[in-house]
């Protein structure tokens, strides 16, 4: 289970604090998927960071099960991340000299040996349509496919939960459309936890739990 309590952020700035998340809180149990939709600067991407382990909260606390990812040491908040959770942000941060399947793979290579790992990710490739696609570089895919060569990516460890920043942002409304029923269907198979944030009311329509994020207070 996700459980975010009592989220705050503020930045220090030569004019005072600059306040970016207002004592947010909200859960997710396993299976569970919602969105957070608000305009640009009301803090959905912070509040992703500070759920994924990437950015610690100012105040409040983040737990995944039993673990607060901010109470780790730096190298176990590290491999927290890369094995319970997976990214996908707006721009598909493919490492644009790996093929599609090394850049899949490119979680795996942390930590202990996966041997399942080139099979999952095979198996992967194949759910989001690129099973032709595997030796190409991301400069020689679409829009569409490099975002699902990242859906697969941020899927091949397992992770317990899957965040997801505008993950159909800069794609036309027809692939966006093929990339949402591409995280709704894998999320139903695999049984994470998902959320996405979006300011897209076709892809927040998609969601049956949604929240609304204004000036980084969060309301049902
Ligand atoms: N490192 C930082 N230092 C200072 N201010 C920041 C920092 N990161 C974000 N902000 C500010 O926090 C606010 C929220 O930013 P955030 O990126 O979370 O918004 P967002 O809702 O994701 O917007 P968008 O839809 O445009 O992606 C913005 O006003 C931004 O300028
Ligand atoms: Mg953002």
């Amino acid at each position: 289970m996700l459980e975010a309590s009592n989220l705050s952020k503020s930045y220090a700035s030569p004019a005072g604090d600059l306040v970016v998340l207002r004592d947010v809180s909200l859960s997710l149990t396993p299976g569970e998927s919602a969105c957070v939709m608000g305009p640009s600067g009301s803090g959905k991407s912070t509040l992703l960071y500070i759920l994924g382990g990437l950015e610690p909260p100012t105040t409040g606390t983040v737990r995944l099960d039993a673990t607060d990812p901010y109470a780790l040491k730096a190298a176990g908040l590290a491999a927290f991340r890369n094995r319970e959770i997976g990214f996908v942000l707006q721009d598909h941060c493919l490492l644009p000299q790996c093929t599609v399947l090394e850049n899949v793979l490119v979680p795996t290579l942390v930590g202990e040996a996966d041997k399942d790992a080139p099979e999952r990710a095979r198996t992967l490739l194949a759910q989001v349509g690129l099973s032709d696609r595997l030796d190409h570089l991301p400069a020689a895919l679409s829009g569409g496919e490099k975002q699902r060569a990242a859906i697969a990516r941020a899927l091949v460890r397992q992770p317990r939960l899957v965040l997801c920043d505008e993950p159909t942002g800069n794609l036309d409304a027809e692939t966006a459309q093929v990339v949402a029923d591409l995280i709704l269907r894998l999320h139903a198979q695999q049984h994470t936890m998902l959320l996405v944030v979006t300011h897209s009311e076709a892809l927040g329509a998609r969601f049956e739990r949604r929240w609304s994020m204004s000036r980084g207070s969060l309301t049902v």
